[in-house]
């Protein structure tokens, strides 16, 4: 853990301001491995409700998929431009089977007995049998957005180029992705690579006054 708080404060307020949803990329600049592993890193060890990760992540590199995808992604640029492109995809198999894959990777993970995790797997299994499978999806989500807002804020910190993206057709997307055939639908993508002519990234940001955004009851 650091000491000097001040200093990761300044990081982190720079990060924020210099961060932008990047539209325009360097198609040529890739982020090096070691970035970028930081980066899906920080999705990985992000919050979830139970610690379930009911979301994954699909790298598409193929340029032929990419193109498909722009596509059905109103033709935003940043699809096939962006160096390195993933969607955030929720999973449509949280079931019994997903809550115990995941106690049995608990006890092996803290070297407890399964047996001991019982509570903890009645009070999921409880959770979840209540939603639909439409509810569980959007569940699984919103669970994802939050891995989203913690890659792009590493990616700022790391001055690596960030665009969260939701303009697209999901159930093409879905489609072209192949992606029931992995129990996943798709969410969002987030793009990365370094910005080239975005015009966006140099104008003001606009946002509510904090007084607005924070309020007091
Ligand atoms: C969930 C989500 C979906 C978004 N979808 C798109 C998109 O499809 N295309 C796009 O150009 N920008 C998209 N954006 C970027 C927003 O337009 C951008 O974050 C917002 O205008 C604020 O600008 P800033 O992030 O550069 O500060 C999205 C952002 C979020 C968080």
């Amino acid at each position: 853990m650091t000491t000097n708080i001040s200093e990761v404060q300044k990081s982190i307020s720079d990060a924020f301001a210099w961060r932008s949803a990047v539209k325009s990329f360097d198609p040529e600049r890739a982020v090096p491995s070691e970035l970028l592993e930081s980066i899906l890193e920080a999705g990985r060890m992000s919050a979830t409700a139970f610690g379930l990760q009911p979301f994954r992540l699909v790298e598409v590199k193929s340029t032929d998929l990419r193109d498909k995808l722009l596509e059905v992604s109103y033709g935003q640029r940043q699809v096939v431009d962006a160096p390195h492109f993933f969607a955030l995809c929720a999973v449509t198999n949280l079931d019994e089977k997903y809550v115990r894959t995941y106690i049995e990777n608990i006890a092996k993970t803290r070297g407890v007995q399964v047996e001991d995790l019982k509570g903890f797997e009645d009070s999921m299994l409880g959770g979840i049998s209540y939603m639909s499978d439409e509810q569980k999806v959007a569940w699984s989500a919103r669970q994802s957005y939050i891995a989203l807002g913690a890659m792009l804020e590493t990616a700022a910190l790391l001055e690596v180029d960030a665009g969260p993206m939701e303009g697209f057709m999901t159930d093409k997307v879905d489609e072209i992705l192949s992606l029931a055939n992995h129990n996943l639908r798709s969410v969002a993508y987030i793009t990365l690579g370094y910005r080239k002519d975005d015009k966006y990234s140099q104008m003001k940001k606009v946002r509510l006054p904090k007084e607005e955004f924070v309020l007091s009851v």
